[in-house]
């Protein structure tokens, strides 16, 4: 059997090259007034996450009864109602009215999803969203600050100091978890074809999502 450390560094580089060049969220090409509603847009979204986060987080806390894992998610949810209101506050800022009950199909068919993977064992929920989900994540915010920075440097800074570093918290999560629980090759399978499946949905959801930006302008 492989080694719960071997393989979840496995697992993470199978996942980062899952995601080379994948996040089509932002155009790092575009010129910057372009890059500015992508980044604009891809806030509005965040907003919308962030909280369904705080749902996802909630709804799955009865269901893990492993108690090194139970005990570190209230800390997370509590970050992603911070983070959502962050955002929502920083929309604001800028003139913006952030509805976030305005539906976003791809992002609310994620979500939904997840909720209702609530019952799956803790080593595929972790797997999921934490593991890789969340690593995405940070790379994902780690681009979107790059970009960010000459056309708004505030939000650059919002999401570098009081996001990003919660972020790579709630990834280490999922890899604890996996570290912990990850330790028989029917374990492992599962944990590699959970974060497939997440993988996939996440990048359906990012081209579904570029593609309404795009026809928004
Ligand atoms: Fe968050
Ligand atoms: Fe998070």
């Amino acid at each position: 059997m492989i080694e719960p450390r071997d393989f979840v560094r496995t697992l993470a580089t199978e996942n980062a090259a899952f995601w080379r060049g994948r996040d089509v969220r932002i155009d790092p090409d575009a010129p910057a007034e372009r890059r500015l509603l992508q980044i604009r847009y891809r806030m509005r979204q965040g907003v919308y996450n962030e909280l369904r986060s705080v749902e996802l987080i909630a709804a799955w806390i009865p269901h893990v009864r492993e108690q090194e894992i139970r005990d570190l998610l209230p800390g997370q949810l509590d970050d992603e109602q911070r983070h959502y209101q962050l955002l929502r506050k920083r929309l604001i800022d800028l003139g913006e009215r952030p509805d976030f009950y305005q539906p976003l199909p791809e992002w609310e068919a994620l979500f939904d999803w997840l909720v209702a993977c609530r019952t799956r064992p803790t080593i595929e929920k972790l797997a999921m969203f934490q593991f890789a989900g969340e690593t995405q994540s940070c790379d994902g915010f780690e681009t979107l600050i790059e970009l960010a920075r000459d056309v708004d440097g505030e939000t650059a800074a919002l999401y570098e100091t009081q996001i990003l570093p919660d972020e790579y918290r709630h990834a280490a999560i999922g890899r604890t978890a996996l570290l912990l629980f990850a330790d028989t090759p029917a374990r492992q399978a599962a944990a590699r074809a959970a974060c497939q499946e997440m993988n996939e949905r996440v990048f359906a959801a990012y081209c579904a999502h570029r593609a309404r930006a795009d026809r928004r302008g």
